[in-house]
């Protein structure tokens, strides 16, 4: 029998029917009680993490569901946001027959998501303002299409996407609509999240990697319907989410008011930054940035990004991206770094 919901339908029928790992922590009902763990083959002796992290992350979904507005049951958490982008596709593409579009210039990893997963992409280019093109969207998708990776704001270009053209397309796009919003917290009041229970094929992708400044813990989350979020974890190794990581998340949700005043700060850094580098004689133009990065147009930019490295400074060069030739992606950094960035850039213009 077919199952009537949509989304069972566009999901691996593999994975929908699918009997997952049942790991030992998930079997015993917690009821409060000290108990003797003898359960998991784990060493007894205890050093702080001996014992297995909780498989379902109960309590750090509480504290997200409660920050975030959200069901628990609409929360599925990752070893970072490129595992969560994987575990989409693991749930709803089947290898060698069903696509994903993706929208370039855009995340790098959509793709490298796509070639693991055997699943073909179909590109739809950006407007030259580096907005969706809607309609031609629309016309790409086919019966094969599961999912739509729209990155907002936009890597490697940094702008937002008007929020009316994702509504047109979590009303018209027949599959998941994936919003990543890796850096939504640069941009004010541009979340889709609000949204999340009015489209059951709405995604939302965030991480803690960007501002709220724990890229070396490893935490991504999904939002969206529990029969999505279930299907993920249908699919999800027992244990993802290590104990350490759970702590330092729950630690950081208790100090917002500091990451609130980093992200103010990195917000006025990066207006400084960009009004001292439109002044450079060899930077053509600076692309409108929502983001903590900002992406510059330069007069050639392998020499100016290989100036920059024998001065000590890295940044990337997306120029291969299509519509980004000769550019270069500056990450906010410190008030020194960038002061650091501003002197390197005027000794260059020189050369
Ligand atoms: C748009 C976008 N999504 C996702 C990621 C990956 O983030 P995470 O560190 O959570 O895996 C990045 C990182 O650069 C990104 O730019």
């Amino acid at each position: 029998m077919k199952p009537n919901n949509r989304l069972l339908q566009w999901a691996r029928p593999e994975i929908v029917a699918l009997k997952p790992y049942q790991s030992a922590r998930e079997e015993f009902v917690d009821d409060g009680r000290k108990m003797i763990l003898l359960d998991a083959n784990e060493n007894p002796f205890d050093n702080g993490v001996n014992r297995y992290p909780d498989p379902m992350q109960k309590k750090l979904k509480q504290r997200l569901a409660e920050a975030k507005g959200v069901n628990k049951e609409q929360i599925y958490l990752g070893n970072g946001s490129d595992e969560v982008l994987n575990q989409l596709m693991i749930a709803f593409a089947t290898p060698g027959k069903d696509e994903a579009i993706i929208l370039p210039p855009t995340f790098g990893m959509y793709q490298v998501c796509a070639d693991i997963n055997g699943v073909k992409t179909i590109e739809v280019p950006l407007t030259k303002e580096f907005q969706l093109d809607v309609p031609a969207i629309l016309a790409a998708q086919n019966k094969r299409t599961k999912m739509i990776f729209i990155p907002s704001p936009n890597n490697p270009t940094g702008n937002c996407f008007a929020v009316e053209d994702i509504q047109q397309l979590l009303e018209k796009f027949n599959g998941l609509v994936v919003v990543d919003e890796a850096y939504v917290e640069f941009a004010e009041d541009q979340s889709i999240l609000p949204q999340l229970s009015d489209y059951d094929n709405l995604v939302v992708v965030q991480t803690f990697s960007k501002a709220q400044g724990l890229a070396g813990v490893r935490l991504g989350m999904c939002f969206g319907d529990p029969i999505i979020i279930d299907l993920m974890n249908k699919v999800k190794a027992p244990y993802n989410i290590n104990v350490l990581t759970q702590e330092l998340v729950i630690k950081r949700l208790d100090e917002q008011g500091h990451v609130h005043k980093q992200v103010h700060q990195i917000r006025l850094e990066k207006e400084r930054l960009v009004q001292e580098i439109i002044s450079i004689s060899f930077v053509k133009n600076i692309y409108p940035s929502n983001a903590n990065f900002f992406l510059a147009k330069v007069d050639n930019s392998s020499k100016r990004y290989k100036q920059l490295i024998e001065r000590g400074i890295v940044v990337r060069n997306p120029s291969k991206n299509l519509n980004c030739a000769n550019t270069l992606r500056i990450t906010v950094g410190t008030p020194q770094e960038n002061n650091a960035l501003i002197s390197a850039l005027r000794t260059m213009e020189s050369e």
